[in-house]
């Protein structure tokens, strides 16, 4: 899978997603990403990419034209490998803008997610972008949560994050993304390693019997309460 995300801080996102499993996905060539500098589309000599709010306001806006011209250049790579591969050329790209405006990530849409082969992450900066960009390039409005961040780089970095360790190959052991919270609406159940004591606390005895199905049938009462303490809207 193809991450594009435009920045106007490439290091930041690169760096966060060049170590640990990312990092590893990356360099065995299951996951690609790249980091579009918006600045880089800027038109004028100073590389200015923002400007003050038509009807005043605090703060500064990005501008359109840098923005689309970031995705244009991302958008166009696309389309011709999309060609080359003999692909059909209708299937639309998909562009992310992340923004507290928008509908809150789940584990149900990194799945979606995980099935695109090229995915576009819009970040913002300073109090937003030119509408006008946004209703031209922009598919979907994501939000990591009901808080404010100073720009997108982090929730891009999540939504990655999360929807990576989905694509086949990325996480080592092909199981370890089957059961684990959030499967079946359910959150994990307590796991245990050795030793067998520690501090004073055994580790629940079904869990040393080797007797499976009892086992399978702990684990998921265990869901089930940890659920309905730590989460119950997720029952409803
Ligand atoms: N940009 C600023 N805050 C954000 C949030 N909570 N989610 C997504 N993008 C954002």
């Amino acid at each position: 899978m193809n991450f594009h995300i435009l920045t106007l801080f490439p290091d930041m996102v690169m760096n966060g997603l060049n170590t640990s499993i990312t990092g590893r996905a990356i360099e065995a060539g299951i996951l690609s990403v790249e980091a579009v500098n918006i600045r880089d589309y800027a038109n004028n000599k100073h590389l200015k990419v923002d400007d003050y709010p038509y009807g005043g306001g605090a703060g500064m806006l990005m501008q359109a034209e840098p923005v689309y011209g970031a995705y244009e250049a991302v958008a166009k790579h696309i389309q011709k490998k999309r060609e080359t591969e003999g692909q059909v050329q209708s299937q639309k790209i998909r562009v992310v803008y992340l923004t507290p405006q928008g509908a809150t990530f789940t584990q149900r849409m990194a799945e979606e997610y995980a099935q695109e082969e090229d995915l576009i992450l819009l970040c913002g900066h300073y109090e937003g972008i030119d509408e006008r960009v946004l209703e031209e390039i922009v598919t979907d409005y994501v939000s990591i949560g009901d808080y404010v961040l100073t720009g997108g780089e982090l929730p891009a970095m999540v939504m990655i994050d999360a929807i990576s360790r989905l694509v086949p190959g990325v996480l080592s052991n092909e199981v370890s993304a089957e059961f684990e919270s959030f499967q079946d609406d359910l959150l994990e159940y307590p796991q245990y390693s050795r030793p067998e004591e520690w501090h004073g606390k055994k580790v629940p005895e079904v869990l040393l019997s080797g007797h499976h199905a009892n086992i399978d049938r702990w684990r998921r009462e265990q869901s089930l309460i940890r659920t309905r303490e730590r989460r119950p809207d997720l029952l409803k």
